[in-house]
């Protein structure tokens, strides 16, 4: 197994700290997640409420229950992965293509626990990862040449459509030192559904796995 991959279990089992019996826990998507999906069945969670199809097909395959999000009411825990992380606990996010669904999950809980191996943090977002945005189809070339006046360079992910039945323009380049303020110019952009800075609502604890251990980082 590979330093990264045992990074990302140990991160996993460190979440399960947060998860209490007979809870309905929030759970995100992406490979780190599949290493927390695989230890649920040893809990007595009451069901869970997916960020993806993928994370659902998961979780059902286990026997887990699947539980609406309208009908949960606001969840106690969400814990999911980040493509990159800075020292204010803010996140790119969405590398997977299910950033809004992520970001609606997370909205709706009152802890978002984040988990990460050491290739994941940074100094400054957005300057490896480019900011994912979901953009409606239509609307594609438009917000294109609206990115492309902040700075930022969108590329096209070719062959993807999101659960939503949208298109992910993968943008680099863009000038992420002010995460909150940036979120919020590209959210107004007409067209854009969600993007993937996870500023304003960062996440509460971040479980950050190196070689040496998980380090637990407050908000
Ligand atoms: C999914 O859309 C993403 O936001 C993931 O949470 C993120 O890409 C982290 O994925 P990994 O755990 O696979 O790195």
């Amino acid at each position: 197994m590979s330093d990264q991959q045992a990074q990302k279990q140990a991160a996993a089992k460190a979440a399960l700290s947060y998860i209490e019996d007979d809870m309905i826990l929030g759970v995100g998507t992406g490979s780190t997640v599949n290493c927390l999906i695989e230890l649920l069945p040893t809990l007595k969670l009451a069901g869970a409420v997916a960020s993806s199809q993928v994370t659902e097909d998961k979780l059902r395959a286990l026997g887990i229950e699947i539980v609406d999000l309208n009908f949960a009411g606001t969840l106690d825990v969400y814990i999911d992965g980040a493509d990159e992380v800075n020292a204010n606990l803010q996140l790119i996010k969405g590398g997977g293509g299910a950033l809004t669904r992520e970001k609606i999950v997370a909205a709706a809980s009152n802890k978002f626990v984040c988990m990460v191996d050491a290739s994941k943090s940074v100094e400054i977002l957005g300057r490896a990862f480019p900011v994912p945005i979901e953009v409606l189809p239509q609307a594609r070339s438009y917000v294109a040449r609206q990115l492309a006046r902040l700075g930022g360079e969108p590329v096209y992910r070719e062959d993807f459509v999101t659960d939503y039945g949208n298109v992910i323009l993968d943008t680099y380049d863009l000038d992420v030192s002010d995460p909150v303020a940036l979120e919020q110019t590209l959210n107004n952009i007409v067209g854009v559904v969600c993007n993937g800075i996870f500023a304003a609502n960062q996440a509460d604890v971040l479980l950050k796995a190196s070689s040496n251990g998980v380090e637990t980082l407050l908000r």
